[in-house]
């Protein structure tokens, strides 16, 4: 079976992912910034701000799946984590680059992260496909750059897939964590789209992203159900029976409180999931409510 390499396997998808691929027979190597003894699979290291590398970590790989990044809620966007939530993603995907350049390593695919975020924080009507324009915002431009990098591993001949994820729904954290509060409301007006993919979904997709040769390009990783966060959070709250209070999160605060992070959860786009069905993937949760009765 051929070993797959996953930078930020250590993370929410990760982890799930690495999960997948043991079980299906795939041998699986992690490429991390820390060792942890705990972690059965075989970890390497790499630095990206030294921008050094374990080049053992390649030995014997056939596919890459690139999935580090500097969680982009997690902290307010002080100059300084814009400055990181960038860099780990551009940075370390020249370093990967430039290392499977340098060891000539022969992989069949790399297979990498990039998110709905690249059309911009907006809500609209327009339903977003790969084709489409990046937007033009914080996030629109890290995507655009993030994707031009992993881009450059079409020029070693290496079949290359970015998938352009929505909201990862996982039981393990996230988004749903978040939004599972003791009163679920809605955020700002509602209205923004949430686009969304349950994790099996998602690590299927990166499954077949290595095993399935005419998989090349960009591929929105959304389920095909267009819904607002209104009506996310009022079917979240129906599964995990909590009061729904609408509105009970308004823009001006949550502005005051998260600074530019803030439209990253006030806005949401329609994505379409069109193109990843075209390749006959079957996706096992396109409703929402039977993915959120299957997490919670
Ligand atoms: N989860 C979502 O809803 C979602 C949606 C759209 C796109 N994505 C993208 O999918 C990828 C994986 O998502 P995830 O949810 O699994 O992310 P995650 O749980 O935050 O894990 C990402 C991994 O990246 C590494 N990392 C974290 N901070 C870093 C930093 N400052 N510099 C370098 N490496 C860093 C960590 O690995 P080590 O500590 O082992 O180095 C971490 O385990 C990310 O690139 C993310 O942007 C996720």
């Amino acid at each position: 079976m051929d070993t797959i390499l996953i930078s930020g396997g250590t993370g929410l998808i990760g982890r799930r992912l690495s999960y997948l691929l043991k079980s299906k027979g795939y041998k699986v190597h992690l490429l991390s910034r820390k060792s942890n003894p705990k972690n059965s699979l075989p970890t390497f290291l790499w630095n990206i701000d030294q921008y050094s590398i374990d080049d053992s970590a390649f030995n014997g790989v056939n596919h890459i799946i690139h999935l580090t990044g500097a969680g982009v809620a997690n902290k307010r966007w002080t100059r300084k984590r814009k400055n990181e939530i960038l860099t780990s993603r551009v940075d370390s995907t020249n370093l990967l680059y430039d290392t499977i350049k340098r060891l000539k390593v022969p992989l069949k695919s790399f297979v990498a992260a990039s998110a709905t975020g690249y059309y911009g924080s907006t809500t609209r009507d327009k339903i977003f496909k790969e084709t489409n324009e990046p937007g033009n915002d914080f996030l629109s431009n890290v995507c655009e750059l993030w994707e031009k990098a992993i881009n450059q591993f079409e020029q070693l001949k290496i079949r290359t897939a970015i998938l352009r994820t929505g909201i990862v729904l996982s039981k393990e954290g996230g988004a749903l964590e978040k939004m599972t509060t003791p009163i679920i409301t809605s955020i700002g007006n509602g209205k923004q789209f949430m686009p969304w993919i349950h994790i099996d979904d998602l690590c299927e997709l990166y499954i077949k992203g290595i095993e399935d040769h005419k998989f090349q390009g960009v591929y929105n990783a959304v389920s095909s159900e267009h819904i607002t966060n209104f009506s996310f959070s009022k079917v979240l709250s129906k599964i995990v029976k909590r009061p729904f209070i609408p509105f009970l999160a308004p823009k001006i605060l949550l502005k005051l409180a998260l600074g530019e992070m803030s439209s990253i959860i006030l806005n949401g786009n329609r994505v379409s999931a069109e193109k990843i069905k075209q390749t006959g993937f079957k996706f096992k949760f396109e409703n929402l409510n039977n993915a959120l009765k299957d997490l919670l």
